[in-house]
């Protein structure tokens, strides 16, 4: 196992999926870690993650000096390389920033083995290590960075400047590559193989108790539920219908799971309790809030009615591990952008054990595991679809005709997308409504109507993302599809705002 200390950066789940990409299992810990608990984990090697910090400021994340002295390999990237040398008796200033894409020189060495003279590298700072502490040699620069790499093979601590867990550093796959041979791990983590580990567990822990589990339809609430179902029968799966789903969503979702097997599959339609909530109401937070207390009363009900026919002990959860673990930095500091609902609000009266058979994986590795399972690649990649569904899609006040004409509009524009093969190439794809008005002409009549907003982004996890090309002869189908068939719009424009500075959901 290697550990990664998470200093805050926005990428540090993604140093642990490379690693486990690369045959070795990868957690995340927070910056507070101490050098017993390291020692009780046990791990083949530690990676300290960058970070918005500077490593001189007063309240900037330390590291524990002993970490350093317990002989397992470490290696400190951007803000982990600065505080690698920082701590050990180097030099951390100001330097020259340097952000995007750089050309590194590099040097004969253990950690970039392999590696060419000149590489490409991927890099955000600027703060630059200007002395090393004794005993280390610097590996590799860059024009506006001369200590962009370094190492102490002895000690095997190791720096990198740069991010090597990013795409756009060239090798840098090769780079954790070659700090895995240093650590000496056995690379024997796999996906292959969980299925069964994972239905084991459940049994052990279940036995033959009912549980009870709400699902949306989505990719991780869908695997977790077949893995649980695997393992025993006494599964009772609930899909609350919030009346903000898409078109025919409740009907499709029911066919997955009869389809799949489930006995007990029941549809609990709220939508009038939802709609009548959230009359008059059009601050996004409050709108989250509301249908996030909502379901929670609609799905402890239910659980209630439940309980007196079965004895049902447990709660499943499709909780994944980027859902429990976030980053130290962000969740302490960070302001809150949007309230996510996610079914893990569930309160604790309900007396119910949780399972929540992904709380250790990736999205990537939940779709391979689904795809051991024998579930379906088209059910896999579905697009991810917001708890509050198309209430954060109206802007401002959620009325059932404007769910009617946003409902409509989103079914033609997916529609065109799978006919076009776009489906797959885009990470999410939308309409949104914007509650204003503007003025069009149909037939000889002037027509007043809604404009419908067109979001299709593509992405790697949703943390940044980037405006899809579409082609102009598809925009312009769909553009015209929606004016002609959808009653109540005037008008269809192609939303063009990466991710930052917008956020992909429109509230
Ligand atoms: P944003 O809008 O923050 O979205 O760029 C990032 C990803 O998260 C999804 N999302 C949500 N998912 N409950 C969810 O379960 C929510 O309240 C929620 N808000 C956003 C969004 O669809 C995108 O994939």
């Amino acid at each position: 196992m290697i550990i990664v200390v998470d200093y805050g950066s926005q990428v540090s789940h993604l140093i642990a999926r490379r690693i486990r990409s690369l045959g070795v299992y990868a957690e995340l810990v927070p910056p507070s870690i101490t050098a017993e608990k390291i020692r009780k984990m046990n791990p083949e090697g530690i990676i300290l993650s960058g970070g918005p910090k500077s490593v001189y400021e007063k309240d900037a994340f330390k590291v524990d000096r002993r970490i350093l002295g317990l002989g397992i390999p470490v290696l400190g990237i951007c803000y982990g390389h600065q505080l690698l040398a920082h701590t050990l008796g180097g030099k951390v200033i100001p330097g020259s920033k340097e952000y995007g894409k750089e050309i590194l020189s590099a040097k004969k060495s253990q950690l970039l083995k392999g590696l060419g003279k000149h590489e490409q590298v991927w890099v955000s700072h600027g703060d630059s290590v200007v002395k090393l502490p004794e005993g280390y040699e610097a590996v590799g620069s860059t024009d506006d960075c001369k200590i962009a790499a370094f190492e102490n093979t002895r000690k095997r601590i190791y720096g990198v400047q740069f991010h090597p867990e990013v795409q756009h550093t060239t090798n840098g796959m090769k780079i954790l590559d070659n700090f895995i041979e240093i650590c000496g791990d056995k690379r024997d983590y796999s996906i292959k193989g969980l299925d069964r580990k994972i239905v084991a567990e459940i049994k052990k822990a279940v036995g033959k108790e009912a549980l009870i589990m709400g699902v949306s339809g989505g990719v991780d609430s869908l695997v977790a539920s077949v893995l649980i179902k695997r393992a025993t029968p006494n599964l009772y799966c609930v899909f609350v219908d919030h009346g903000l789903i898409r078109k025919k969503e409740q009907e499709e979702v029911a066919e997955l799971y009869k389809n799949l097997g489930f006995s007990h599959f029941l549809m609990i339609d709220a939508s009038m309790l939802f709609i009548s909530r959230l009359k008059g109401v059009a601050d996004p937070e409050k709108k989250r809030k509301i249908i996030g207390k909502t379901f929670i009363e609609v799905f402890e009900k239910k659980v209630d009615e439940l309980k007196k026919r079965h004895h049902i002990r447990f709660l499943g959860q499709g909780t994944i591990y980027p859902d429990r673990i976030e980053s130290a930095k962000s969740s302490e500091q960070a302001a809150v952008i949007k309230t996510h609902h996610n079914v893990g609000g569930l309160p604790d009266k309900m007396k119910l054990r949780l399972v929540e058979p992904l709380k250790d994986l990736y999205k990537d590795e939940v779709r391979e595991l689904g795809k051991l399972l024998g579930i379906k690649k088209e059910l896999l990649w579905r697009h991810p679809f917001p708890g509050p569904g198309l209430a954060v899609r109206i802007l401002g006040e959620v009325t059932p005709e404007r769910v009617n004409i946003l409902r409509e509009a989103d079914a033609i524009f997916t529609e065109e997308l799978k006919k076009s093969g776009y489906y797959n190439k885009t990470w999410q794809a939308f309409a949104a409504l914007l509650p204003v008005k503007a003025v069009g002409v149909m037939g000889d009549a002037r027509a007043y109507g809604y404009i419908i907003a067109l979001r299709a982004v593509t992405s790697t996890d949703a943390m940044t993302a980037d405006w899809a090309r579409l082609p102009d002869e598809l925009l312009e189908r769909i553009s015209a599809r929606i004016t002609k068939k959808v009653r109540g719009v005037t008008r269809v424009v192609y939303d063009i705002t990466q991710k930052p500075p917008a956020t992909i959901e429109y509230e």
